[in-house]
């Protein structure tokens, strides 16, 4: 008989000790990657409004910043470029320049942390006039083939400064298999490829496009980017860059797509990361300002909810503050 009053399930959870034996642990460090915004220059530590507790670094300072992550045991960075207004094109060309922010800071972080995985997020939108994922053509449409094209410079700068990983996210068909083309005819067969395989067109990247500058400047991303409302074609997505070379998949946002995620993790035995995006982030922090909410125990149960529906890889803003929540 499965019913109350033979079963009672309150019986398992009375004692913090019973309650705890039956918890899945909270993930480790090494399962977290944390985005970091590089800007060029040096001194330069400005704080991003929209993202608490983040900053814009030039590279001797994220080198300092690290030294407390790395010592954490967190697993590795996630780089992200901006470039000032004068070097931004209609290709987004800085985005490939071997002296360029992100390629200088890979270097300077390899060499320092070697233990640190470093990988680049490969997009064209914080270095293009246009602010789209890719160079538009006579239409005004982004034009997929070239960007692709674009896109495997950018990654192959990456992997030339030393990037373990390259992790293209401006959504264009065919990008994994142009990619891995490059860097295999390069000589860099061992560079791993991450693919922002199910990114949605998404309301939630608001704080990060002003962290990065990277706002499209007329239009939206919802011709390259999946849409919410369409769960087949999102997997399709990932199927597609499996096939085509992907090391790892991901989910991006991760908290309103825990359902996208517990159906990718059935698919596929890749590992998958879930990019637990700067809104989520900026929205859990509004909520704890204004007192609504713990933030210390929102975050817990939004990294715990990651983890049950299948994400391997937390890629994640609270990774340089683990420590204040890794205890419950
Ligand atoms: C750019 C890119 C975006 C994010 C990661 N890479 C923004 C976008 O697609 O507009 C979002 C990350 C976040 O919100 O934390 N291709
Ligand atoms: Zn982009």
């Amino acid at each position: 008989m499965d019913c109350f009053p033979d079963i009672r399930l309150r019986r398992m959870r009375q004692t913090a000790a019973m309650r705890r034996m039956l918890a899945a642990p909270f993930p480790g460090p090494e399962r977290f990657m944390w985005p970091v915004f590089v800007v060029a220059g040096n001194g330069v530590c400005e704080p991003i409004d929209a993202m608490p507790g983040q900053f814009r670094y030039s590279v001797d300072h994220l080198l300092e910043a690290l030294k407390p992550v790395v010592a954490l045991g967190i697993g590795g960075v996630l780089i992200f470029g901006l470039a000032e207004d004068d070097r931004k094109d209609a290709n987004g060309s800085y985005a490939f320049n071997s002296k360029g922010p992100v390629q200088a800071a890979v270097r300077a972080v390899r060499k320092a942390f070697p233990e640190l995985l470093v990988f680049t997020d490969v997009c064209l939108c914080a270095y293009t006039l246009h602010g789209h994922c890719g160079p538009l053509d006579e239409q005004g449409d982004v034009s997929n083939d070239m960007a692709d094209a674009l896109l495997s410079k950018v990654a192959l700068s990456h992997a030339e400064a030393g990037a373990h990983g390259v992790a293209p996210s401006a959504m264009m068909d065919g990008q994994v298999a142009a990619i891995r083309e490059a860097l295999d005819d390069e000589g860099f067969s061992n560079t791993i490829l991450m693919s922002y395989s199910t990114k949605f067109a998404s309301a939630m990247y608001g704080p990060f496009r002003e962290a990065e500058k990277s706002s499209p400047q007329s239009g939206d991303r919802k011709g390259y980017q999946a849409a919410y409302g369409d769960l087949s074609t999102a997997l399709r997505e990932s199927d597609m860059d499996e096939a085509e070379g992907a090391d790892i998949l991901m989910v991006k946002p991760s908290l309103f797509y825990l359902d996208v995620l517990s159906k990718l993790r059935e698919r596929t035995d890749l590992p998958i990361a879930a990019y637990n995006v700067s809104g989520e982030y900026a929205m859990l922090i509004a909520t704890a300002d204004r007192g609504w909410g713990d933030l210390h125990e929102m975050v817990r149960e939004s990294i715990v909810a990651l983890d049950r529906a299948g994400a391997d890889i937390i890629i994640s803003y609270w990774a340089n503050q683990y420590s204040q929540f890794a205890e419950a």
